[in-house]
């Protein structure tokens, strides 16, 4: 890890376990070759970097992560790799791309299955915790702030364009009289009570989307990938591919616009690659993921 990360973590106790969605396309879509030095912009639990390191020989790898937990569990997980692998606690917005470096770069946008199955963590309102939702625990804003202190115009604003939320000026108006809200289930408990029924009772938990809206907010998670797409490519050698994964529509839209404007890249896929009904009964996670691959142009 570099000198900027904290202390590291007791390692028996992390686990982190994701399935790398989408793993096929993305080293396909990549074209590994041997020698190669490939970027793995959100290492995670480090299963695509695993898929990139074992796809050619005498692989190297840069491995990021904003997440001081993700990053330890990675380092753990790809242990074996030695010093082809090189770990750097970053948000890939802050990370300072070299020009033509990489062979190939990957980022697969959001939150882990670990992330959501950390109480803790705060992203899930299935289990009682604090309102944070940060993933890089050394930034100051939380959810519990957002929550808290923002006025309601806010609020609902911010349900509405990054959660898209229709309710969101009703949910906002609610969170508002019931607020100092300090745990994730007291507010989701306080967006299912002021939604109709049908809302209530429907195929998404109601507080699904104003937990997306939080997220982003809390992590800036859009104006990240928009400096990420405006930085990367540049730092891929002519020829050299770039593979996003994103999640939902407003991460998609600035991918497919911010490859498709890049003077260096032409865009590989028209549409983007979505997996298949196989790989969606194995790995619900993957049900809505969008991959869009570039190319660096040969200059
Ligand atoms: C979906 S997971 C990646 C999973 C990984 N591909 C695997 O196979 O295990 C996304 C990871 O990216 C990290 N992340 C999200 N946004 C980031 C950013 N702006 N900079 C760096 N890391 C980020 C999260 O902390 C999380 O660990």
């Amino acid at each position: 890890m570099t000198p900027d990360s904290q202390t590291p973590l007791d390692l028996e106790t992390v686990t982190f376990s994701h399935i790398p969605v989408l793993s096929r396309e993305v080293i396909e879509g990549l074209t590994v070759r041997p020698g190669g030095h490939y970027l793995d912009a959100t290492v995670g639990g480090g299963g695509h970097s695993r898929l990139i390191l074992e796809a050619a020989a005498d692989v190297q790898l840069t491995a990021l992560d904003q997440d001081e937990d993700a990053l330890a569990a990675a380092q753990k997980n790809l242990a074996e790799y030695g010093d082809r692998i090189q770990f750097i606690l970053s948000n890939f917005a802050a990370y300072k791309f070299t020009p033509n470096t990489f062979d190939g770069i990957l980022a697969d946008l959001g939150v882990s299955s670990y992330h959501l199955d950390q109480p803790e963590r705060g992203f899930s309102f299935r289990h009682t915790a604090s309102l944070d939702m940060r993933m890089d625990k050394r930034q100051p804003l939380t959810a519990a702030d957002v929550i808290n202190e923002w006025d309601e115009a806010e609020l609902a604003d911010i349900f509405f364009k990054y959660g898209e939320e229709r309710l969101s000026r009703r949910i906002a108006r609610r969170i508002v009289e019931k607020r100092p809200l300090h745990t994730t289930t007291e507010l989701a408990d306080a967006i299912a009570t002021c939604v109709p029924p049908k809302y209530r009772y429907g195929r998404i938990h109601p507080a699904t989307r104003v937990f997306q809206a939080l997220r982003i907010v809390v992590n800036d998670e859009l104006k990240s990938l928009e400096t990420f797409l405006e930085q990367a490519p540049k730092a891929l050698v002519p020829g050299g591919r770039i593979t996003i994964i994103s999640f939902h529509s407003l991460e998609d839209r600035l991918v497919k616009h911010g490859l498709r404007n890049s003077p260096l890249l032409q865009v590989l896929t028209k549409k983007p690659i979505t997996a298949s009904e196989e790989e969606i009964a194995n790995n619900p996670r993957s049900r809505s993921a969008k991959l869009r691959i570039a190319q660096r142009k040969q200059e």
